[in-house]
């Protein structure tokens, strides 16, 4: 083991961190979607500080940038050799913070980077892998780009439509790529050894218990769906009240009856949330005629997750056949809970437990390319700690002290590792 400078690593994740934040298509706000010139710079700048930290660096057809430090005897990364996959995503919501995502990609190359200057290489190779795609925020799917990684990309994405109405085939071409490129790099299941990923944990748990670091047990089961409702748009100051065919109240009514669903289910972690509206034609004096509604809805095992999913369209069709309101229901995402592999948590709470710290285990609500890549390979997650749990909004925070533990953990665990 090498000597480790913990406050250094971190003072180093900082800039890093910040470097990408200043990357966003609004000013004053992180915004970074997949496949947006914005996602570009941020590709190239991690691309830079691959080469920088001795990696070689690709760059798949959908833009995951992957960053190679070929394992001891490896000619050039040759395929066939065992590797260690380090990784978390260059994209962020709308209105973002600056660490998610971000702070894994950076504790893969600071890690990679440590390896390389000290050992040269390990006897297993070492990928760190910038993924385009795990939000969800531009395209109706989410975690496309480790998806592909994994093996299983889903050519029915390439017909996606972005929010805005841009195919994921236009994307791709704008972005340089090919769309009949996409999805064809995925790992062979004998390469990849284990995926690991940092970060933040999103959640007030690690703070409550005083501890900077925490080891992930499972990803929450997670569902995303459209669901559309036509009614009949009407002169707000002529047609009566109980002759209205309103699309929006029964949107209303429609997300308060997902959120008593998921509260009802509050021991078991369920978290339903209505986070998107399209109202149309929308103007205040018209009755709304359509409305088209997001729908996110988590727990921590897949069958809490369908009977509440279940309760969920059961009353949604109550609600809208009550109202006389037309309802498609079309599901976006629905990924299974995920378990995080017990020997590399074991050796994850060592290389944390080395460090001073005393590894808190947990659950994790929100979802990570670690669900997509456990089709491929164990996973492991390193959690760190962020101030008041807050994420998905620019207050967002990650000492630079705890962002060191993290690397250092990381490197530790990577030194440790084998392949
Ligand atoms: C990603 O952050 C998600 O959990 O939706
Ligand atoms: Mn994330
Ligand atoms: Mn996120």
């Amino acid at each position: 083991m090498t000597e480790l400078d913990p406050h250094l690593l971190g003072t180093r994740a900082k800039a890093m961190i910040d470097a990408l934040a200043s990357i966003s298509a609004d000013p004053g706000r992180i915004t970074r979607l997949f496949l947006t010139p914005e996602h570009r710079r941020a590709a190239d700048l991690v691309g830079r500080w691959m080469a920088a930290a001795g990696l070689s660096v690709s760059e798949d057809g959908l833009g995951t940038v992957r960053g190679r430090l070929p394992g001891r005897g490896e000619r050039g990364g040759a395929n066939g050799a065992r590797r260690l996959l380090i990784g978390s995503h260059l994209d962020t919501v709308i209105d973002a913070g600056a660490y998610d995502g971000t702070l894994g990609v950076i504790a893969g190359i600071l890690a990679a980077e440590h390896v390389s200057r000290t050992r040269g290489a390990m006897t297993f190779g070492i990928d760190v892998l910038a993924f385009g795609d795990e939000e969800g925020s531009r395209f109706p799917f989410a975690l496309g780009c480790s998806s592909a990684v994994a093996g299983a990309w889903d050519e029915g994405w390439l017909d996606a439509r972005s929010f805005d109405g841009t195919s994921l085939r236009d994307a791709l071409r704008r972005y340089g790529k090919e769309p009949t490129a996409a999805g064809q790099e995925a790992y062979d299941p004998d390469e990849a050894a284990a995926y690991v990923e940092v970060h933040i944990e999103q959640g007030p748990v690690l703070e409550a218990q005083g501890e900077a670091l925490g080891i992930v047990t499972a990803i929450a089961a997670q569902s995303r769906l459209s669901v559309a409702l036509t009614g009949e748009a009407g002169h707000a100051g002529t047609v009566p009240m109980a002759l209205r065919r309103d699309a929006l109240a029964a949107a209303a009514e429609i997300s308060l009856a997902l959120e008593a669903i998921a509260r009802e289910g509050a021991a078991d972690f369920t978290v339903g949330t209505v986070g998107r509206l399209a109202v149309s034609p929308g103007a205040s004096n018209v009755v709304p005629g359509e409305v088209e509604l997001s729908v996110d809805l988590r727990s921590q095992t897949d069958a809490v997750r369908d009977r509440a999913l279940e309760r969920f369209r059961n009353a949604t069709a109550e609600i809208a056949a009550r109202r006389s309101i037309g309802l498609a229901i079309e599901t976006l995402h629905h990924q299974g809970a995920t378990a995080c592999d017990a020997g590399l948590q074991g050796r994850l709470a060592g290389a944390v437990e080395a460090g001073g710290g005393r590894p808190v285990r947990l659950p994790s609500g929100a979802g990570h390319d670690g669900q997509a890549m456990a089709g491929l390979c164990p996973i492991a997650m390193l959690f760190v700690r962020c101030k008041g749990g807050i994420s998905h909004n620019p207050a967002e925070f990650a000492s630079i002290e705890d962002m060191g533990q993290a690397v250092a953990a990381l490197i530790r665990f990577v030194e440790g590792f084998e392949g």
